[in-house]
């Protein structure tokens, strides 16, 4: 394990094995140029790929030194400003999506901004293999350019609202001794803000441009990650009888139910949620799924709608962005109406227990993010069967469905 060992040696050995390895089980090598999302799959490679990062960042931590690392973690943020900068002044979509290259006068013809700036954005960006510049002076997408288009709605909801909340942290920390409030109104966010409202109640009441972006980033989100774990790993559905009913609570616009819809054809689908997203579901709904996925306005903090034998509570993506108080209400409104056929899918994160570079880097950035935004976390396994136990005695783990990429799964609850 590349974890284990300082030799640089022993490291550039995992490297180069590990990148043989991997070449020979993926479709085709990675390229750096504009291409569709290629989903690595294939079990071994990606362990292979796990083992080439993990090596990088040890070789680089080696390398680099400690200065480097420190202050590197220290001045992260330029990165963030330098992507926020190429968002607000729309410079991706400024640049060919064909793939060839826009000179500095007309980029910043098109743009409006001066080629000076232009070109300090471009210096950092392009250090990062996001654009590239092909001459003196003319720059083209790569991959990692053409994404910020593609993921707009995302680079958005990251480099404004979650980049502004981020240095509130310490204060909402040290105000209470370094334990988290188990709080969503009195976070990071909504000091930033200036708010007493939780993120989704600001979005959905005070700045909806922020709530419909939202829910387009959650819609990128899955659209780049592969298919949500629900349908890749979830295969009760196959068999699942007709008119089976999947709750997905706080199912934004409905981008996973559609995909589990058209996965699993005896199932029908009720998306719920609050705000103006029910109703941006609604109008974006393919006519082919009007009978079998609908959508309902309702609050989760205070009552489940449905209940009867049998029927799927999906939540995805929800209880993360809860503090433990809320997340026990919002599974005690389930256990109020459902009965033992019924089944809790809570598909998240399952954070890894270990630390070192070997842990799961979304896993942890999801988390920091979670609380900046929520006062909230992601959880470990045992934490996940804690927070159902102490919800209600009855509410046992049933399985834990493990997704094949990352420290993402579906825990399975019901009740004993
Ligand atoms: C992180 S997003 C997850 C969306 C979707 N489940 C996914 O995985 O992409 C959280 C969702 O919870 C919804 N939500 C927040 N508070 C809610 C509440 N009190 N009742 C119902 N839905 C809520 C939001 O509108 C948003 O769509």
């Amino acid at each position: 394990m590349a974890t284990k060992t300082e030799d640089i040696n022993e490291l550039s050995n995992i490297i180069s094995t590990s990148v043989k390895t991997y070449l020979s089980h993926v479709p085709a090598p990675p390229t750096l140029r504009p291409a569709p999302p290629v989903f690595v799959t294939h079990e071994v490679a990606i362990q292979a790929k796990e083992e080439i990062l993990l090596a990088c960042r040890r070789m680089i931590s080696l390398v680099e030194g400690p200065f480097e690392t420190a202050v590197g973690m220290g001045v992260a943020f330029m990165d963030t400003i330098a992507m926020k900068l190429a968002y607000d002044m729309k410079l991706a979509q400024n640049v060919p999506p064909d793939g060839s290259s826009i000179s500095l006068a007309e980029l910043a013809a098109k743009t409006g901004a001066p080629e000076e700036t232009i070109v300090r954005v471009m210096r950092a960006l392009t250090l990062k293999d996001v654009f590239v510049e092909t001459a003196p002076g003319h720059f083209a997408h790569t991959g990692g350019s053409a994404d910020i288009t593609a993921m707009d709605p995302m680079i958005g909801h990251l480099t404004e609202e979650s980049f502004s909340s981020g240095p509130h942290v310490s204060d909402v920390l040290r105000e209470n001794n370094w334990a988290v409030p188990e709080d969503s109104r009195k976070t990071a966010f909504s000091r930033a803000y200036n708010t007493n409202k939780n993120y989704f109640e600001y979005v959905y009441s005070d700045n909806k441009p922020m709530g419909t972006r939202f829910g387009k980033a959650m819609q990128s989100m899955s659209n780049a990650g592969g298919p949500a774990n629900i349908v890749a790993l979830y295969t009760p559905l196959e068999s699942a009888p007709k008119g089976t009913t999947l709750v997905d609570i706080g199912g934004g616009i409905g981008h996973v139910a559609v995909a589990a819809a058209q996965k699993f054809p005896n199932i029908k689908c009720v998306v719920q949620d609050i705000g103006m997203v029910v109703g941006e579901g609604r109008d974006g709904l393919p006519e082919e799924l009007k009978g079998r996925v609908e959508f309902q306005e309702n609050d989760f903090l205070k009552e489940q709608l449905i209940g009867g034998p049998g029927v799927y509570y999906y939540l995805r993506h929800i209880l993360h962005d809860n503090p433990d108080p809320a997340c026990r209400d919002i599974l005690s409104h389930i256990v109020n109406v459902m009965d033992s056929s019924s089944r809790i899918l809570i598909d998240e994160s399952i954070v890894d227990e270990r630390m070192g570079p070997d842990g799961d880097k979304f896993a942890v950035i999801m988390d920091l993010q979670m609380l900046v935004m929520c006062n909230s976390k992601e959880r470990t396994e045992a934490q996940w069967a804690a927070l159902l136990k102490s919800t209600d005695e009855r509410l046992v783990v049933e399985k834990v469905w493990r997704g094949k990429r990352g420290g993402t799964g579906i825990v399975e609850a019901r009740l004993a």
